[in-house]
């Protein structure tokens, strides 16, 4: 898990999706982090205290009171390895760009160190309104990172801009304020998701893989300060959060957008089960069952993979994934050196479409560092740390 050992504090304003706080305290401690709750007197007018010391088994930042010392702000800020405040009101962001420190969210969060996240949610005329702007650019040039609200239906009955970001996409950001930026800056180049070979319109050859390990990667990307650009074949996956995304759908496809995007990349990684084969002819109409039964011949797709270690530039990392059934570590050598790749992730073929992963890093020189076995987001994170740390 991503946030094991890590404590997080998550400040809630006073806004209709006060409720979607909850949510996020459930994402992450599911992630493995400890989670507190800080509440604004407002916050307070939608959800209980209660209702936050439940959920998170710990003590309320929320009002003063007997009891508290009126230092807890301070004592938080410092506890906290990261802190969230979502649902961020104009108001309470407003604040915060002028400093004020009228209640324990606002204290606090003058009183933290690191940088802080806010998720804005609101009406779409006060989002857009130029002092809301204003003060959302102030706090980002402060280092603040801001989850840009999703358009769509709000509370108040109008249609735009100022609904709270997904859950998932304020955990990213979050993952971004809490871990090193070990690809601060850099462009990398993502495959994802097994290739779909049609022989007409509606039928095709393709795998089982999930994309899931792919969309990992470029989630741990982004929040390793880098800049992903996501190749991806057909998957049930959302796009991840701040993610430059390219969908695809047969290895051809993906062979002209990597090579499209590929001298601007710093890194390609080169996750993708791409099909070797595809069908040598195509129906342009369905394919009926009344006529003889057909026969489908394969012919050869290119090996992306391949050309990108051929074409590769000095100071690009070019790292492939190997899936193998037997000879796992020699099969993955063989590959590394025959693609001309800097690193090689092998796994089992059991990893397909599940959502643990475990599996070694090979590199040029020989040396083999083992993937215990975690679930794949962890994973991503793993193997991205491994490489680049150094
Ligand atoms: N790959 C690629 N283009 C292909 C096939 C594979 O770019 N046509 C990439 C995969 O994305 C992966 C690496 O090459 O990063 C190894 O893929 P894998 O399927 O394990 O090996 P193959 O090279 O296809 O060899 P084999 O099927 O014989 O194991």
């Amino acid at each position: 898990m991503v946030l094991k050992g890590k404590k997080i504090t998550v400040g809630i304003t006073g806004s209709i999706a006060a409720y979607k706080g909850c949510e996020l305290i459930r994402y992450l401690q599911k992630k493995g982090a400890t989670v507190r709750a800080c509440i604004t007197p407002s916050g307070r007018e939608f959800i209980g205290e209660l209702t936050l010391k439940a959920l998170t088994g710990e003590e309320v930042l929320s009002h003063w009171k007997d009891g508290k010392t009126g230092l807890e702000h301070i004592f938080w800020a410092r506890w906290s390895d990261a802190f969230v405040i979502a649902p961020a009101t104009a108001n309470t962001i407003a604040k915060l760009s002028a400093g004020i420190t009228d209640n324990f969210l606002t204290s606090m969060a003058l009183a933290y160190e690191g940088s802080i996240v806010v998720a804005p949610a609101m009406n779409c005329q006060m989002y857009k309104n130029p002092a809301t702007q204003e003060n959302l650019k102030k706090l980002k040039e402060r280092g603040y990172l801001v989850v840009e609200p999703s358009s769509g239906e709000l509370a108040c009955g109008e249609e735009g801009e100022g609904r709270l970001a997904e859950i998932d996409h304020i955990y990213t950001e979050l993952l971004r304020s809490l871990l090193p930026d070990y690809l601060k800056g850099k462009r990398v180049l993502i495959t994802a998701g097994g290739t779909r070979e049609y022989f007409d319109p509606i039928r095709y050859i393709s795998n089982a893989s999930s994309g899931q390990m792919g969309y990992s990667l470029a989630k741990m990307v982004y929040a390793l300060g880098g800049k992903p650009v996501l190749i991806s074949a057909q998957t049930c996956l959302e796009k991840p959060y701040g993610a430059e995304f390219i969908q695809v759908v047969s290895a051809r496809d993906m062979y002209d957008a990597v090579m499209e995007n590929l001298d601007r990349a710093d890194v390609v990684i080169m996750n993708s089960a791409v099909a070797d084969f595809r069908p040598a002819s195509y129906s342009g109409s369905k394919l009926k069952k009344d006529r003889e039964s057909p026969e489908v011949r394969l012919e050869a797709n290119p090996d992306i993979l391949k050309a990108v270690g051929e074409r590769k530039r000095d100071g690009q990392v070019v790292i492939g994934f190997a899936a193998e059934s037997d000879n796992i570590l020699e099969n993955a050598k063989g590959k590394l050196e025959r693609k001309n790749l800097d690193y090689i992730v092998a796994n089992r073929l059991d990893v397909f479409s599940r959502d643990e992963h475990s599996g070694w890093i090979l590199d040029r020189d020989g040396n083999v560092v083992e993937i215990p076995p975690m679930d794949k987001e962890s994973s991503a994170l793993y193997i991205l740390e491994k490489i680049f740390k150094r």
